[in-house]
């Protein structure tokens, strides 16, 4: 069983490169599930009926969100009709949208979950109980368990892959928008790396245009963040595979597409 995982979609730029890549990805890397998180697809804010639909289109299978979830308010549009569309499971109850979905592979299921971290972050609900009951729950039902862990902290992304080792597939981690080179499966089986990286402007800012983010940090004034709409780009994913009986990791290879390292 392989999963393919592409990095937070930062607007347009990022949506191009899933549009040019992820279709030739599929035809070298076979994966039998595409999962890309979209929290930054809109202009880096949030995600549109249109931009998911996109995404889609370009061969993605579930779309997953993080803190920027509620940004672009179209969500609020399209959510409960979206069955591909995973946001983050550890908000209050009775929050539109679903913390988990499956997805049919073949003759198996793919479960996916989404979190957020809470440390810092904004508020949101103990994402350990949680995450840890809905891995439970969707074991019973398959022995494939993927989990997007959208958090801050590099020490929260590891408890959390510590803490679902054996249980969940994987634990893969977003937000940070860099990706790390510990990619590695854990003693119980659990392919874990701490963040997966971004998908977006290259030459930029954790995606965003730098003059901004610059001005911000030189001058302490307040400064808006927009996405640069040209230049150069980066793709930034990993590659599980996955015992088809046991749904134990079996490897986790990173993936990065940019000038500095072409397809
Ligand atoms: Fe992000
Ligand atoms: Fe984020």
């Amino acid at each position: 069983m392989k999963l393919l995982f592409i990095g937070d979609v930062v607007g347009s730029p990022g949506r191009e490169m899933v549009e040019e890549y992820l279709p030739q990805l599929k035809e070298r890397h076979s994966p039998d599930i595409t999962i890309v998180n979209g929290e930054n697809a809109a202009s880096g804010r949030g995600i549109t009926q249109k931009i998911y639909d996109q995404l889609l289109s370009a061969g993605a299978d579930i779309i997953t969100l993080g803190n920027h979830t509620w940004d672009n308010k179209d969500l609020f549009n399209f959510i409960d009709k979206a069955d591909q569309l995973v946001r983050p499971l550890n908000y209050p109850k009775g929050t539109p949208g679903k913390g988990i979905r499956y997805f049919q592979a073949g003759s198996a299921e793919v479960a996916v979950v989404n979190a957020l971290g809470r440390t810092f972050m904004n508020p949101v609900d103990d994402p350990f109980p949680a995450v840890r009951q809905a891995v439970t729950e969707a074991k019973r039902q398959t022995p494939f368990v993927f989990v997007d862990f959208h958090a801050e902290a590099t020490s929260e992304k590891q408890a959390m892959g510590w803490y679902l080792d054996g249980k969940a597939s994987a634990v893969v981690g977003t937000h940070t928008h860099v990706q790390t080179a510990d990619n590695r499966i854990l003693p119980e089986g659990t392919a874990y790396l701490s963040d997966v990286g971004m998908t977006g402007p290259y030459d930029a800012i954790l995606g965003m245009e730098r003059e901004a983010v610059l001005k911000r940090f030189v001058t302490g004034l307040p400064s808006r963040f927009e996405v640069p709409k040209t230049g150069r780009a980066i793709l930034s994913g990993c590659l599980i595979s996955l015992n088809r009986k046991t749904g134990k990791a079996e490897s986790i290879e990173r993936l990065l597409i940019n000038e500095d390292h072409p397809f």
